[in-house]
């Protein structure tokens, strides 16, 4: 197939490959209307379903947005989002544990997407590499692709499944040989696929490797924090605590962090999250926030009002907070308990999983997996092969229907 006809030359190609998950997604759906929903297990998008399979909502949350006025349902937000969702946005962030001494600006963004678009093309070079993980969402790849960036992959897991610290010192340390900028992404906590979050002592040593890299003035040492996934994968020191470790870096560091309404809020269609920039220098603030406020003018020009104001009314309402919070905690406890029964299954059988420690997906290591998810699709079980694995997105399989899948996983491996 030609794939330039009329598109420019850095055009050419894009679009070759289906999406991995909406292409299952499709099968899933297909299946599901041949077969009934009784019979299908459908583990293949990122979105949480109840236990009877449907699209589940924080009743808080629909209730608010339903009765908003036309006002603050349709009209624009400003280009940098409403003032009162910057202030909400970096208070959800921290929740107490931003460190002390440090200059925090919020722009918003559609969704964490939109955030990492923004860190990727304005703090690289043209042609420079991303630093992500080998196991990782699979959009960081087009979003690079689409600002003319390369990847380059550290390991995020050694051979035994431990995390691999090694390895991000090793590419970090490679690439700033070849380039000044560099942007590092960790998604953490609830990594997407894998479950798996850095630990407290693992940030301690990555920080202090982040300043050695930092001594040469040169550099620009740009780490993206991912955050998905934080609200479902513990307490807010739990979740939140590594980030006091983030005071008194060096001005040439600059940490990003990617907030995502999507699944904090199971508003994904919404498209609302925030850039959240960290730094010791109130310049460099100043900065990210001219820069990325232009951005936005220039890619998507605003954000949906509605969802920025939902942000903003549940900081300065504790009732609709605490309704939220516990309609949020339902859901955690929900995936809490399929997740424990996938993992005591697997081990029954022994089945290696990546580590998982909490989130939306659970993933089998293996080099088939493309042959695995097609011997799976025959039992009519959905899941998302990927290049060193299969995810299943236990997010949304009912508890009753993820008994029995480990097995037989196991079988076609
Ligand atoms: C790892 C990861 N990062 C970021 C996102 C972005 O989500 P959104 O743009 O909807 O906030 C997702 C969504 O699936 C994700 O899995």
């Amino acid at each position: 197939m030609n794939n330039q006809l009329l598109v420019a030359s850095h055009a050419a190609g894009k679009g070759t490959e289906a999406d991995a998950v909406f292409s299952i997604l499709q099968k899933a759906n297909a299946a599901i209307a041949k077969y009934g929903k009784a019979n299908v297990v459908n583990g293949s998008i990122g979105a949480i379903y109840d236990e009877e399979e449907k699209f589940a909502t924080l009743y808080a949350v629909e209730d608010y947005l339903r009765k908003l006025p036309a006002q603050e349902l349709m009209n624009y937000a400003p280009i940098a989002g409403l003032p009162e969702f910057h202030a909400a946005a970096i208070k959800q962030t921290f929740q107490g544990c931003q460190p002390e001494d440090t200059y925090a600006r919020a722009i918003a963004t559609p969704g964490g997407t939109g955030a990492v678009r923004h860190v990727i093309n304005n703090y690289l070079e043209q042609g420079q590499k991303v630093l992500i993980p080998d196991w990782a969402w699979g959009p960081y790849r087009t979003i690079a692709a689409e600002h003319l960036r390369g990847i380059e992959t550290y390991n995020l897991f050694d051979e035994e499944y431990r995390f691999n610290l090694n390895s991000i010192m090793e590419k970090t340390e490679e690439l700033l040989k070849t380039q000044d900028n560099i942007v590092i992404i960790f998604n953490t906590p609830a990594h997407n696929p894998t479950g798996y979050s850095i630990t407290l002592e693992d940030w301690r040593k990555l920080i202090g490797f982040f300043k050695d890299c930092a001594v040469d003035k040169k550099k620009k040492i740009v780490p993206l924090l991912d955050m998905a996934y934080i609200d479902y994968a513990g307490t807010p020191e739990e979740t939140r605590g590594f980030m006091k470790l983030f005071g008194g870096l060096p001005e040439n560091i600059l940490v990003t962090i990617a907030y995502s309404m999507s699944k904090s809020y199971l508003i994904y269609g919404l498209r609302s999250g925030a850039l959240i920039g960290l730094s010791s220098s109130e310049e460099v603030i100043e900065e990210f926030y001219r820069v990325n406020v232009c951005s936005n003018r220039g890619i998507w020009s605003n954000g949906t009002r509605c969802a920025q104001k939902l942000l903003a009314d549940v900081e300065n309402n504790p009732a609709l907070k605490a309704k939220i919070e516990e309609q949020r905690a339902f859901y955690s406890n929900l995936l809490f308990e399929r997740a424990q029964i996938f993992i005591r299954e697997a081990a029954e059988v022994d089945l290696q999983l990546t580590p998982y420690q909490s989130g939306f997906f659970i993933t089998v290591p293996t080099a088939n997996a493309q042959m695995v998810a097609e011997r799976l699709m025959e039992e009519r079980i959905f899941v998302v092969p990927l290049k060193k694995g299969v995810r299943v997105a236990i997010c949304g399989i009912p508890t009753y229907k993820v008994t029995g899948i480990a097995e037989k996983i196991k079988k076609a491996l």
